[in-house]
Formats: structure tokens, sequence, C-alpha cells
């Protein structure tokens, strides 16, 4: 990496849990002439490049959405081409990852994936469980609104089953029956591709996240596109409800 995407102690500050919209493959294949699907392979290359600068600039996690709740609705074709493709790079990376000390998460429905998907996320875990370097999560089959819908169906279940009474019910206890339960709140959200909306990815996580609307074609994303992102984050003030007197008198803690 060049040393200007690289951060040098106390200059930024730097996310500690970043989330990606991954979103363009379509439109940058279409660009080109090609399938959109050619765009989806080639939005592989992207990944390695965040998780490249998430690793060097050590963030903690990052979160990539790769496939939401929404997106069995396309053409089968291409929904059989992102299942291959998510195969394959699972069965081509994931040693590597673990080399470099990566820990992957699949966070999402996953029950819906095949048989040999699953034990393959499921071995990809559990080989990984123990890195610590980066905590990547990859979300497939994932939404927001799943997610918080299977949060309170855990917490309901105990309740039934006696082991909680509503009343202990607070966002603490909520936030650990969600996907991300146990990492740093999800800092800053990227969403490349020129949109300006969340498209059900993390609902309840984002709810301070600082937003990054990127209008580069994920596949065109890579490491000085993420230091942007990083440098305009580091930029910002972030108040959480405070007055920017208070955060500049440094008072009162923010969180
Ligand atoms: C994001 O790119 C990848 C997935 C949603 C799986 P898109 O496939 O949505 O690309 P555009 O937005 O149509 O260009
Ligand atoms: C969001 O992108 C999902 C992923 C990046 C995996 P979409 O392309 O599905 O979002 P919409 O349909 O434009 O909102
Ligand atoms: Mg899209």
């Amino acid at each position: 990496m060049s040393s200007s995407t690289k951060s040098t102690a106390n200059a930024l500050t730097m996310p500690r849990h970043v989330a990606i919209i991954m979103d363009g493959n379509g439109r940058w294949a279409k660009l080109k002439g090609k399938l959109r699907t050619f765009g989806h392979k080639a939005g592989v290359e992207a990944v390695r490049a965040s998780v490249r600068y998430a690793r060097e600039n050590n963030i903690q996690a990052l979160t990539l959405f790769a496939f939401s709740s929404e997106n069995w609705k396309r053409p089968e074709e291409e929904v059989g081409v992102l299942m291959d493709l998510f195969t394959l790079v699972l069965k081509s990376e994931v040693k590597r990852l673990n080399k470099n000390g990566v820990r992957l998460q699949v966070v999402g429905d996953t029950a819906r994936f095949g048989d040999k998907l699953v034990s393959l996320i499921n071995k990809a875990e559990k080989l990984t469980e123990h890195n610590s370097e980066l905590v990547l999560n990859i979300a497939a089959n994932y939404g927001g609104r799943w997610d918080i819908v299977n949060a309170c169906q855990q917490l309901a279940a105990k309740v039934k089953q006696g082991e909680l009474s509503a009343q202990d019910i607070d966002e603490t206890l909520f936030d650990q029956h969600t996907s991300l339960h146990g990492l740093p709140e999800v800092d800053l959200l990227i969403r490349t591709g020129g949109d300006h909306r969340i498209s059900n990815f993390l609902l309840w996580q984002m709810a301070y996240a600082e937003l990054f609307f990127s209008s580069e074609l994920w596949p065109d994303f890579d490491e000085h596109v993420f230091h942007q992102a990083v440098l305009d984050f580091s930029s910002r003030q972030r108040r959480f409800g405070l007055t920017g007197e208070q955060i500049e008198s440094e008072e009162v803690a923010p969180c």
C-alpha cells in the first residue's frame, strides 16, 4: 500500500467499525457492454482491497453487504451466479484470510443457502474464530428488518422459558441478540454506486454511524476511495446529541 493511504498514528481519527454497501456491479458491467454478472466477478478484487485497507489501518471490524434479503427477487440466473461466486470466493480466500489473522463471520439468514454453502461457511467461521487482526462480516441473505425481528424472537423465547422478564429487555440486551453483537458500533457506513439509501442494511446498528456516499461503482472501489471516506470521517464532529461546545470543551464524554 502507498503511504498516502496508510494512516499515521494520531494523524487521523480512525473508525473502529466500517460497513460497506457494495453497490454498482451491474451498472459497471453494463458500461463495458458486458453481462451484469461480469460486474459481480470484478467486484471481488474490490473486496480484497477493502480488507487489505482495513487490516493495514487497524480497523477492528469490516462488515460488507454482499446479498440482501430482497436480492432473491433478481433473475434466477443472476442469483445462481452470485451463489456460485460466494462459494468460489469462500473456497479460494479463506486460507489467506486465516493466515492474515482475519476472523470471518457470515451474518444473515444462512438457513436459505444450500447445504454445501452452509457447510463451507461453518468451516470458515470455525477455522478463523480465534483470529483477532480484523473481524470481517459478510452480510449474506441479510436484512436489517430480519436482524431486528430475529433478536425479538430470541428474546421472546427467553421470556417464554422464564429465563428473562420483559422488563429486563433494554438496549444493551437487545443489541446482544443482533448479528453484530460484541463488536464496536458501526462508526462509518460507505455506499458506492451513487445512490443515497440504506436498502435494508444495518438499521439498528447505524443509529449513530457517519454516512459516506461515493459515486464510484463497486468494482472501481479501492484503497484510495476507502481512504477518502476515512479522511472525511476523521474531519467530522460526532456529537451524539451533545452540543458542539460540549464536545470541544471535552467536559462530557460523547458516548
Ligand atoms: C451490488 O451491485 C451487488 C449486489 C446487490 C449483489 P448491483 O448488482 O446492485 O449493481 P447495480 O446497482 O445494479 O449497478
Ligand atoms: C443493496 O444493493 C444490497 C447489496 C449491496 C448487497 P441493491 O442494489 O440491492 O439496492 P437497491 O435495490 O438499489 O436499493
Ligand atoms: Mg444495486
